[in-house]
Parts: structure tokens; C-alpha cells; sequence
């Protein structure tokens, strides 16, 4: 009989046997060792861009909600806020209010929390409630990226010496000031390095020396993507930078910057003669000086937020607004 062709691969020999099984054994351990050599650089890559993102979103949400206090870099505007991109911020601050945790832990309850209560007299506005938990506009998902955002400024700040630290140009002299005004050396360099940063984190709106910066081209008013959620709307255009939406304005309770807009139902059918609560609102935010709040300063609500929105997606805030 004729041996079949595949009969060059039997193996007589018991031993040769043995030695060949055990070579396939060591082959599957090689195998899942270099698996799991890649998989641990493949897991690393992804946390670091999951991390990436995180301060990426963080920006924007900076830049929208936080910016108009602490400056677009972080460096503090005097007497409206504190530097947070700072040696003295990220080396000594904790110590000195005498806080036992972690910096980061920190960061996380001043935005979480605000400072309802002013810890320095410093400052004209108190730090606002960010959380949703407790009656602020963010959700804890955006807290968490805004704590990894400032934290991020920590080597751009240990690297200041003393005296570039722009928290001890506060503590020097309030009336030595940011180079923020056109009449101080190195304003426009300023400008155009803070309206670079704006666009990089994808700013929209932002007037910065009185150059508006360029609005992205993606992620606006995708089509694709149709209209944005009003409320994400309220957070990322930095609306809830100024208004307070779970707060109601009354005599007694208005808000710092602009009105409480809790009860905004209550009385935007009432503001303008002829004009019903839809058309109010709906001009409130294309044309804010075509009605000035009373109590409130004409001008310091962004006035090209037509611009930012498509039509959809204002007629979805109004309607948020009136609802909520
Ligand atoms: C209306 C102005 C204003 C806005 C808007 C604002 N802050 Fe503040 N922030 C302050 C003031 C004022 C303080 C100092 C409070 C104090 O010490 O009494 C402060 C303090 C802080 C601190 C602690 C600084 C320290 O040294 O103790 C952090 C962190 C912070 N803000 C982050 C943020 C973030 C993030 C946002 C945006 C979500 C934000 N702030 C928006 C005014 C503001
Ligand atoms: C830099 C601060 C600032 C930002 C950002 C801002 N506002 Fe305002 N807003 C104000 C001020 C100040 C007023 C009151 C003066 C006025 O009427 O123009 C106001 C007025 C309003 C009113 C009228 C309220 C009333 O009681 O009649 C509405 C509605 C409103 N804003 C909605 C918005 C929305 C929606 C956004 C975001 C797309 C926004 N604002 C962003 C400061 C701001």
C-alpha cells in the first residue's frame, strides 16, 4: 500500500514527540508574552489620548466659563481673579490656606463647590458654584476635565521664576497690571499669543483686545450632526459663566455678572411693549443692547452670538430657557 503524501509528517520517535510538544508549548508562551508586552504599550497610548482629550475638553470649557475671570492663560486678571497658572499656585498655595489633601483635590472642590464665601477681600466677584450637584451649571464629567486642564498648567508654572510668577505680581502691587492694557508694553504680543491659544482649544466668540477670534470650522452648527442640546449650548458659549439658570432673579437675589435666569418665564412677556416672552429672549441673545436689564451694564454680554448658533439651535435655547 502506498503511503499517503502527508506521511512525511508523522513522527516516529516518542522522544522527538515529546521535544515537539513542548516546543509548541514554549511557542504559545512567547506568543502571549509578546501579546501582552503590546497590549500594555496599546493600553498606555489610549489612556494618554483618553487623558489628551479630557484636557482638550477642559480647555474650551476654560475658555468659555472661566476665562472672562481668570484669563485666558490662567495668569489672573487683577482684582477680578486670581493666577491659577502660577508657581506660588501649584508649590505653596495649599499650604498656606492650611488644606491637608492634594492639590488636586483642591482644584476639584473650589470648582465643585465655589467659594461662596470670600476668603479674600481681594477679589470684587466670589468664585462660582460649577457643579450640577449642587445647583451650578457643569456636570461632574466636565468638573473633572476642567481640574485636569489647570492641573496641566503645573510645568509651564514651575518653570516661572518668582518674579514672572503673576501671582506675586498681585501680591507686589494691584496697580501694577497685566500687560492687558494698550498703553503697556507687550500688549499686543499678549493678544495675539492669547487669541492663538484660543483657537487652538476652539474658542468661539472670544473678543480678546478687540480682535474676535476666528470660529472653528468643525464642530459648529454641523449639519451633520444637527442642532446642539440647548444645555450643552448654556455651558460650552459660557453663558453659565454669567447666568445663574437654577437661581431666580428677584430685588433680593440678582445675579453678579448677569440676570438669574430661573425665572425668566415670569417676566420676559413683560420687558419690551409688543414683544412676547419668544421674541424677547430670542432677541436677548442676538441683540442684548436692544434691551439693557436694568440694574445690569449694556455691553458686557457677547454680542455676536447669532453668529455662534444656527437658527435651530437659538430657537432650542429660547424654548430651554422659558422651560427650565
Ligand atoms: C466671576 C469670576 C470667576 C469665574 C467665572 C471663575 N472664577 Fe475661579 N475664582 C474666582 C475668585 C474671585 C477666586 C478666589 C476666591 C477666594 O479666594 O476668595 C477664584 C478661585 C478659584 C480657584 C482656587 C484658587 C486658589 O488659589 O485658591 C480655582 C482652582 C478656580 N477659581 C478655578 C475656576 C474654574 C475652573 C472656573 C471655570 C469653571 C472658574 N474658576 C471661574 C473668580 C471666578
Ligand atoms: C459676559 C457675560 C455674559 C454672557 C457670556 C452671556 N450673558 Fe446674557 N446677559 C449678560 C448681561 C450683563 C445681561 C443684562 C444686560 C442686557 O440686558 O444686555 C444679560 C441678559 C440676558 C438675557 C435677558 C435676561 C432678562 O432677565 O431679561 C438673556 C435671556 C440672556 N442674557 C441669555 C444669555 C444666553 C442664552 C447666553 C449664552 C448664549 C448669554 N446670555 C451669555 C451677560 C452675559
Amino acid at each position: 500500500m502506498r503511503k499517503p503524501w502527508y506521511s512525511i509528517f508523522y513522527v516516529k520517535s516518542p522522544i522527538a514527540k515529546i521535544g515537539l510538544g513542548i516546543l509548541a508549548v514554549l511557542a504559545g508562551i512567547v506568543l502571549v508574552l509578546f501579546l501582552m508586552a503590546t497590549e500594555n504599550k496599546r493600553m498606555d497610548a489610549q489612556t494618554a489620548s483618553w487623558e489628551g482629550r479630557s484636557i482638550e475638553k477642559g480647555a474650551s470649557l476654560f475658555i468659555a466659563n472661566c476665562a472672562s475671570c481668570h484669563g485666558l492663560d490662567g495668569k489672573g486678571l487683577p482684582v477680578v481673579a486670581p493666577a491659577l497658572n502660577s508657581r506660588y499656585f501649584f508649590s505653596q498655595r495649599i499650604d498656606d490656606v492650611g488644606f491637608t489633601g492634594s492639590l488636586k483635590q483642591y482644584v476639584k472642590g473650589t470648582i465643585h463647590s465655589g467659594r461662596p464665601s470670600k476668603v479674600s477681600t481681594q477679589w470684587v466677584n466670589i468664585m462660582p458654584t460649577w457643579s450640577n450637584q449642587v445647583g451650578g451649571p457643569l456636570r461632574e464629567d466636565q468638573v473633572d476635565q476642567l481640574v485636569d486642564f489647570v492641573l496641566n498648567w503645573e510645568e509651564e508654572a514651575m518653570a516661572q521664576t518668582p518674579e514672572e510668577d503673576p501671582w506675586q505680581f498681585f501680591q507686589d502691587s494691584l496697580s501694577k497690571q497685566l500687560p492687558y492694557s494698550p498703553d503697556e508694553p507687550g500688549y499686543d504680543e499678549k493678544v495675539a499669543e492669547a487669541i492663538a491659544a484660543a483657537e487652538a482649544a476652539g474658542a468661539v466668540g472670544y473678543e480678546i483686545g478687540g480682535v474676535a477670534a476666528e470660529a472653528p470650522t468643525e464642530g459648529e452648527g454641523d449639519a451633520a450632526a444637527g442642532p446642539r442640546a440647548p444645555e450643552d449650548l448654556f455651558a460650552s458659549l459660557g453663558c453659565a459663566g454669567c447666568h445663574n439658570i437654577n437661581a431666580d432673579q428677584t430685588d433680593e437675589s440678582k445675579g453678579p455678572v448677569g440676570p438669574n435666569l430661573g425665572n425668566l418665564a415670569d417676566h420676559a412677556g413683560s420687558r419690551v411693549d409688543g414683544e412676547d416672552a419668544e421674541t424677547y429672549v430670542h432677541q436677548s441673545i442676538v441683540d442684548p443692547g436692544a434691551f439693557v436689564v436694568p440694574g445690569y451694564m449694556n455691553g458686557v454680554m457677547p454680542q455676536n452670538f447669532a453668529d455662534q448658533m444656527s437658527e435651530d439651535e437659538i430657537q432650542g435655547l429660547v424654548e430651554w430657557l422659558l422651560s427650565h
